[in-house]
């Protein structure tokens, strides 16, 4: 069972699918029960904590792995990039900024350079960079985003590299849970798949169980892309970013009521904390993408890999003409 393809071989890798590098929620043993698995594993190292990435690495073990972070907080504390290279991930993800000014340290250090791009622009700025894969990135996704769809955003980005940058990689993201979605990715051009949300629902991953129940009753009709949740938590978004989260209480209380909520946002940014603390899924939104209607379990990450693969073969192999409507994972 192996799907080939460049992504494959340039990464060494069985598979052709990558862990998103997911702030928080993607630690060292969901990063290398993927690797583990053929796929390639990322931690997370979101706004950049860096005892807390140092001991993601130590939990990866002997696995390899990669590293991402948010690029506009990474740029506040420069010296985490140096931090992650010294543990030799085999790729560190950029995305949410311009990762011109890191790509040179990134190669220097013998590591493969990934740009998550929201736009097409955004790609030509990854290409001028030198990136070595760009993923392209549609708003269906799971956390933050912009608003491109993925159906037409990574066909887009296909054709914009095979002009400009034919050996550079593409990986699509957003809205891929299962196998039928890894094989429209390779037929829409691009060499793999990033998957966050559906990683996220695996026991390997930080997430609480309450918030994991959430997502798994949800369907993609209850996600949303909205500020509340990075104003209560303080995090300081550039304006075009928001975050697809599943619908809760309090998601619900403060859409289109943003400025009332920063205009107060002290105590119930404490009171947010002491719900994340307790698991308070009517309060703390659970971050997955409109993916959430394809998650019905919490399964472990290598069972999602192998399922992925497995289907998307069978599909890629003229399995579509027999299967129609049915699914595997229903
Ligand atoms: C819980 C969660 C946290 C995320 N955190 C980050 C992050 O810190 N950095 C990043 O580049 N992308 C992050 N993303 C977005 C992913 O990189 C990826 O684009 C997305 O998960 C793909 O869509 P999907 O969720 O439908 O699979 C996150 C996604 C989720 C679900």
């Amino acid at each position: 069972m192996a799907i080939s393809t460049r992504l494959t071989e340039r990464l060494g890798i069985a598979h052709p699918i990558l862990s998103a590098p997911m702030a928080l929620a993607a630690g060292g043993k969901l990063a290398a029960a993927v690797s583990n698995a053929g796929g390639l594993g990322f931690i997370g190292g979101g706004y950049g904590d860096g005892d807390w990435i140092a001991e993601q690495f130590r939990a990866a073990g002997n696995a390899s792995v990669g590293c991402g972070f948010i690029t506009w907080s990474m740029a506040k504390q420069p010296q985490l990039l140096a931090a992650a290279l010294e543990h030799k991930p085999k790729a560190l993800f950029l995305s949410f900024g311009d990762p011109t000014p890191y790509v040179a340290q990134i190669h220097a250090a013998a590591v493969l350079a990934i740009q998550q791009v929201q736009t097409v622009h955004d790609a030509h700025i990854a290409i001028d960079a030198g990136c070595d894969i760009i993923v392209a990135q549609g708003a269906e996704a799971g956390g933050h985003g912009e608003k491109r769809a993925t159906m037409t955003l990574v066909p887009e980005v296909a054709d914009l590299i095979a002009r400009r940058a034919p050996t550079t990689l593409l990986c699509a993201a957003g809205g891929i849970a299962d196998g039928r979605g890894l094989a429209a990715a390779l037929m829409l051009g691009a060499d793999g798949a990033v998957v966050g949300s559906r990683f996220w629902a695996t026991p390997e991953a930080l997430v609480h169980t309450n918030l994991h129940a959430a997502a798994v009753a949800a369907t993609g009709d209850d996600t949303v892309r909205q500020s509340v949740t990075d104003i209560v938590r303080g995090w300081d978004w550039p304006e075009r970013f928001n975050i697809r989260v599943v619908r809760n209480a309090y998601v619900n209380a403060w859409l289109g009521r943003e400025g009332d909520l920063r205009a107060g946002v002290e105590p119930e940014r404490a009171r947010y904390a002491e719900a994340a603390v307790a698991g308070d899924a009517t309060t703390v939104a659970a971050i997955a993408g409109e993916a959430a209607g394809l998650i019905h379990a919490i399964e472990p990450a290598a069972v999602i890999v192998q399922r992925l693969v497995a289907e998307a073969e069978a599909l890629l192999a003229g399995g579509w003409r027999r299967t129609g409507g049915e699914h595997a994972s229903r």
